[in-house]
């Protein structure tokens, strides 16, 4: 159970109005819609449940209540939320009051304000007469005070503990400040910073909060990046830079580049949409996180040889998380940062609007190895072609590609078809799971989480079928240990003749719990239905439950259940013929 004032604030504050207050919210039946500030988009897939106190989007899958709508919206941590909470709808919170799982949270929230601190005082050694140096150098790569402080850059000193010395006046134990990553810490020569004598590049998640820093050196010294090393909030695989200025732009797509002053320059110039995977090749773990806020994705290498190399690599792996890519092409300068500086904003978007689709890009790629003219060499390029065009799993999409290159060609459609079909068969075979798709759950269970949340959602908009649908369904019958537990709960609250239905929330122990909770209650929405519809709409679906139960079940081969299975296969017999009426 959480705290009584943590109960207190979710029952007196009203969620629609918080969220209201920073999305343009219509009502939709019993919730409310609106655009999702999470991430870009055209229609409205973000949705608030005001009986339950909970937010979800389908897109993005963001969702939580309203503590955790103020931590990734306004970048507050939960002491903070509570408190911001407390004041707007007049809790009284005791004064040594100590939140739930603190200790965790609290050690988190230390390690990043660590680094918070550290990227404010990097940020005013630009204007010393030490890091005098280092703000030429940003000025003379053409970067403005503006974008300067936009993104927080900073200067790290020549002297090795000038940030430590700062960072210990300011209170922080060392255990906490060992996880920043930012000081090295060595028995003989004690503690010293990690950077020192670098211009500083800080690293913020996409919630704003910041997680790393990047140090290059001043001129042409070696190595050109120091990177804070992995540590518990920063995991470079999953990290991208600027995700937190261009998740709000709305300009269509994201724009990948390699480094971070291509990200900044192209920011500068209004194309706000740019972001950077973390000097790393781009991971699936990267491409998870960009499939959140976009459907399309630019990329924008170098136009080196080890660029074009990058982009081949990074094309399956963003469609692999159900991105469409596309490639840009900067040369014949080396960079987005050159291009956009000698010829400007607009040159950059006439490459947007003339950039190959990544297909024509990966058989530009691979036909540079091969002599088209020679038969043999053809064939083992068409080869390599029957590859990427089975990874298209449209099929209709994949035959027209097909159709394409045989007739550019000149190779028959058919035995061409085939050569891809049959790779397509045994790369999935091989490969199977390895790049978990975008949002894909095996279907039957896809099926049966709709199920049981349309029920759930249905139960929460009108508490007073539970007498009809209890006589059908019990919440042991729900699968997985969520739905049986938040079943449960609201099952119980009804019987109870509670009101406010949102005190489900705190018998949920996790954020991770809570969210669930939130795609749960956004089932279907049977508020306009009539009690005919309704009750045909559940029995359906109650159904779908029960024989899903009856799979599992026969699946397990558990013969302790013999009877049970029985007794539930009869009840099943029965509730087809019965009709639901509420
Ligand atoms: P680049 O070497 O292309 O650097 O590396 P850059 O960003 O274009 O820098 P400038 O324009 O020369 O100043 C691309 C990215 O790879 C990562 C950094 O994120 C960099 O921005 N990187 C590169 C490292 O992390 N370490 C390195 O030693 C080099
Ligand atoms: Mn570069």
């Amino acid at each position: 159970m959480e705290n009584d004032y943590i109960e207190e604030i979710r029952q007196k504050s009203d969620i629609v109005e918080l969220i209201g207050s920073a999305v343009n919210l219509r009502r939709r039946g019993s919730r409310y819609v609106g655009l999702c500030p999470f991430h870009v988009e055209k229609t409205p897939s973000f949705s608030v449940t005001p009986s339950m106190g909970l937010y979800h989007c389908f897109g993005c899958g963001a969702g939580g209540d309203i503590f955790s709508f103020l931590m990734e919206y306004e970048n507050m941590t939960f002491p903070e939320a509570v408190l911001y909470l407390a004041e707007r709808y007049g809790v009284d919170i005791p004064k040594n009051a100590h939140y739930s799982n603190s200790s965790d949270r609290e050690r988190q929230r230390k390690v990043l304000e660590a680094n918070k601190d550290a990227a404010n005082y990097f940020y005013t050694r630009l204007f010393t007469y030490d890091g005098k140096k280092a703000l030429e150098y940003f000025y003379k790569r053409g970067l403005s005070g503006d974008t300067i402080k936009k993104f927080g850059l900073g200067y790290s000193t020549k002297y090795t503990d000038d940030l430590y010395k700062y960072i210990k006046k300011k209170g922080y134990p060392d255990d906490i400040l060992k996880d920043t990553g930012l000081f090295i810490y060595d028995e003989k020569r004690g503690t010293s910073d990690r950077f020192f004598n670098r211009v500083m590049f800080p690293i913020l998640d996409g919630a704003g909060h910041v997680i790393a820093f990047g140090g290059r050196v001043l001129g042409d010294g070696l190595p050109k990046y120091i990177n804070t090393p992995e540590t518990g909030s920063f995991d470079k695989s999953k990290t991208v830079f600027a995700l937190n200025h261009a998740r709000k732009s709305g300009r269509k797509g994201l724009i990948l580049c390699e480094g971070y002053m291509d990200v900044i320059s192209l920011h500068q110039a209004g194309i706000d949409s740019a972001v950077a995977s973390m000097g790393t090749s781009l991971t699936a773990g990267h491409a998870g996180i960009l499939s959140k806020y976009c459907d399309q994705v630019y990329i924008c290498y170098d136009s080196d040889e080890a660029g074009r190399k990058a982009s081949f690599r990074a094309i399956p792996i963003l469609r692999s998380r159900g991105i469409i890519p596309y490639v840009l092409d900067m040369s014949p300068y080396k960079d987005p940062d050159e291009l956009i500086k000698s010829e400007g904003k607009e040159a950059f978007e006439e490459r947007i609007r003339t950039c190959k689709n990544a297909l024509n890009f990966q058989e530009e790629y691979i036909k540079e190895d091969y002599d088209i003219n020679d038969p043999g060499e053809k064939t083992l390029f068409l080869k390599e072609m029957s590859k990427i065009l089975s990874g298209f799993d449209d099929r209709l999409e994949r035959e027209n590609y097909v159709k394409d290159i045989a007739l550019r060609y000149g190779v028959d459609f058919e035995t061409l078809k085939r050569e891809v079909n049959i790779i397509g068969e045994t790369l999935r075979e091989k490969t199977e799971g390895f790049y978990p798709k975008k949002k894909q759950k095996a279907p039957e269970t896809a099926g049966i989480d709709k199920a049981q949340n349309a029920v759930l959602t249905a139960i929460l908009e009108r508490p007073n079928i539970l007498g009809q649908v209890e006589k059908y369904i019990s919440p042991d019958e729900f699968t997985e240990d969520i739905y049986r537990k938040i079943a449960g709960e609201l099952f119980t609250l009804i019987e109870k003749g509670e009101k406010d239905l949102s005190k489900l929330l705190s018998s949920l122990e996790s954020d991770e719990d809570r969210k669930k909770a939130s795609e749960i209650f956004q089932g279907e929405d049977f508020s306009e239905m009539n009690g005919e519809e309704l009750g045909k709409a559940l029995k359906e679906n109650i159904l779908k439950i029960k024989r899903n139960g009856i799979e599992l079940m026969e699946a397990s081969h558990d013969l302790n259940g013999f009877n049970d299975l029985i007794n539930k296969k009869n009840e099943i017999k029965r509730m087809e013929k019965e009709r639901i009426v509420v």
